[in-house]
C-alpha cells in the first residue's frame, strides 16, 4: 500500500501545527495506519526554528494524554510540495503563503485543515499565541475534529 505524507503547516511551528502533527499521530497509532501514513509539521516563519514546541500547547495537549515533547520547530520548504500529498494550513494567511509557492508540478491536496472538521463554525484554526488557555483549548478540540475527518478521508481515498 502507498504511504501518506500529511504536512501540517502554521506560523511558527510551536502552537497549532505540533498540536495537529501530536494528534494526529496519535490517532493514526490508535488505528495502527503508522506504517502507511506519515505526519509532519513546519512554519511559514522561521522565528522559532530549532524550538520545541510552546509550554502552553504541550501542556494542553499533554492533558489529554498527547506528546509534543519530541519535535522541534522548521521552516516550510518549496522542496515540501515533492514530498508530501497533503500540504494542510491551520489558517488563510499559511494558506494565502503556501499558494504562492506550490510549484504547478504539484499533485497533492492543498488546504484548509479545518475543512476536513465536522464543525462548520470556524474555517481557521485561531493562533493562539497571545491569548489565555481557552485558546490553547479551542486549538486541540478543532484539531481532534479535523483529525478525525481527515483520517476517515485518507482511508476512502486510498
Ligand atoms: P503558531 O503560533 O503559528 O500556531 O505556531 C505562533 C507562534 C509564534 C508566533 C506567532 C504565532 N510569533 O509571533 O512568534
Amino acid at each position: 500500500m502507498k504511504t501518506v505524507k500529511v504536512l501540517f503547516v502554521c506560523l511558527g511551528n510551536i502552537c497549532r501545527s505540533p498540536t495537529a502533527q501530536g494528534v494526529f499521530e496519535t490517532l493514526v497509532k490508535h488505528e495502527g495506519k503508522q506504517s502507511t501514513i506519515q505526519v509532519d509539521s513546519a512554519g511559514t516563519a522561521a522565528w522559532h526554528v530549532g524550538s520545541s514546541p510552546d509550554p502552553r500547547s504541550m501542556a494542553t495537549a499533554a492533558n489529554r494524554a498527547y506528546d509534543l515533547s519530541h519535535q522541534r520547530a522548521r521552516k516550510f520548504e518549496v522542496s515540501d510540495f515533492h514530498e508530501f500529498d497533503y500540504i494542510l494550513a491551520m489558517d488563510a494567511e499559511n494558506l494565502s503563503n503556501l499558494k504562492q509557492l506550490k510549484p504547478s508540478s504539484f499533485t497533492g491536496t492543498l488546504c484548509l485543515f479545518l475543512d476536513f472538521a465536522e464543525r462548520d463554525d470556524y474555517r481557521d484554526v485561531p493562533d493562539p499565541y497571545y491569548g489565555g488557555d481557552t485558546g490553547f483549548e479551542l486549538v486541540l478540540d478543532l484539531i481532534e475534529d479535523a483529525s478525525r475527518g481527515l483520517l476517515s478521508h485518507i482511508d476512502s481515498n486510498t
